[in-house]
C-alpha cells in the first residue's frame, strides 16, 4: 500500500515509518524539519519530501496515488504554541485542512489524526473520548479543532461558509488566549514591580 506519513522525521512519526517499511508498505514523508528536536530519523527505504503542509498545491500531488495518511505534522510543543499562537493555528490547523481537503480530492481512504490528551486538561488519567474538552492552551485549541475538521470531513461535504465559520471561531478562541496570556505577564510584571 502507498501510505503517506506527515512529520514522519519526528519522535513518533518516525517508528511509524519503520514500522510500515518493516511491513513492506511504500512509504511517503512530508516534513519540513522545523521542529526544535536534536534529530530528524531518517529510514532509507522511504521517499522524504521537504514539504511545509500549509502549500496546498505540494500537498495535492504527494497525496494522489495515496491509500493511507497518517497525520503527524504539527507544532507540537506547548511552549512554542503559547509563544506563537498563529504558527500553532497555520500548522495545527489550516495544515490539517490542506491534508483533508487534498485528501478527500485524491480519494484517500483513511485518514490516521494524532490528537492530544490536552485536549481534556488537567484531568487525571485514563481520559477517555466522552469526558468534556478542555482545551487549557493555544496547543490543545489547535489540536481539538484539527480533530472537528477531521470529524467533519469524515460526516460528509462541508462547505466553504462552514470551514470559514469554525476557523472564525478559533481564531476568536486564540484571541481570548492571547489577552489572557497578555494579562498573566502583565501581571507578572506588576507582581515583579511590587516586590
Ligand atoms: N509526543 C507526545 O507525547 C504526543 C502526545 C500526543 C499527541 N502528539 C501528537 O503526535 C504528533 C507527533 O508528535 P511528536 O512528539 O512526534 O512531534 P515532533 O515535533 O517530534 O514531530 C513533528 C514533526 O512534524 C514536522 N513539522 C512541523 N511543522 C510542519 C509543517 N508545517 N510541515 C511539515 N512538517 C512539519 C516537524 O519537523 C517534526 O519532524 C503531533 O501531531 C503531536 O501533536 C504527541
Amino acid at each position: 500500500m502507498r501510505i503517506l506519513v506527515t512529520g514522519g522525521c519526528g519522535f513518533i512519526g518516525s517508528h511509524i515509518v519503520d514500522e510500515l517499511v518493516n511491513d513492506n508498505h511504500e512509504v511517503v514523508v512530508i516534513d519540513n524539519q522545523s521542529a526544535n528536536n536534536d534529530v530528524f530519523y531518517i529510514n532509507s527505504k522511504a521517499n522524504y519530501f521537504n514539504c511545509d503542509i500549509n502549500d496546498y498545491d505540494q500537498v495535492f500531488e504527494l497525496t494522489k496515488g495515496v491509500e493511507c495518511i497518517f497525520h503527524l505534522a504539527a507544532e507540537s510543543k506547548i511552549g512554542v504554541c503559547i509563544e506563537n499562537p498563529t504558527l500553532a493555528t497555520k500548522t495545527n490547523v489550516l495544515g490539517t485542512c490542506n491534508l483533508l481537503q487534498a485528501a478527500k480530492l485524491n480519494g484517500v481512504n483513511k485518514f490516521i489524526y494524532s490528537s492530544t490528551s490536552a485536549a481534556y486538561g488537567n484531568k487525571n488519567s485514563p481520559q477517555i473520548e466522552t469526558m468534556d474538552v478542555d482545551c487549557l492552551n493555544p496547543y490543545s485549541v489547535t489540536k481539538v479543532a484539527g480533530e472537528d475538521l477531521c470529524k467533519m470531513y469524515y460526516n460528509g461535504e462541508i462547505t466553504e461558509d462552514d470551514l470559514r465559520g469554525s476557523i472564525k471561531k478559533l481564531q476568536d478562541k486564540v484571541d481570548a488566549i492571547n489577552v489572557s496570556i497578555d494579562d498573566l505577564s502583565k501581571k507578572k510584571e506588576q507582581d515583579i514591580m511590587t516586590v
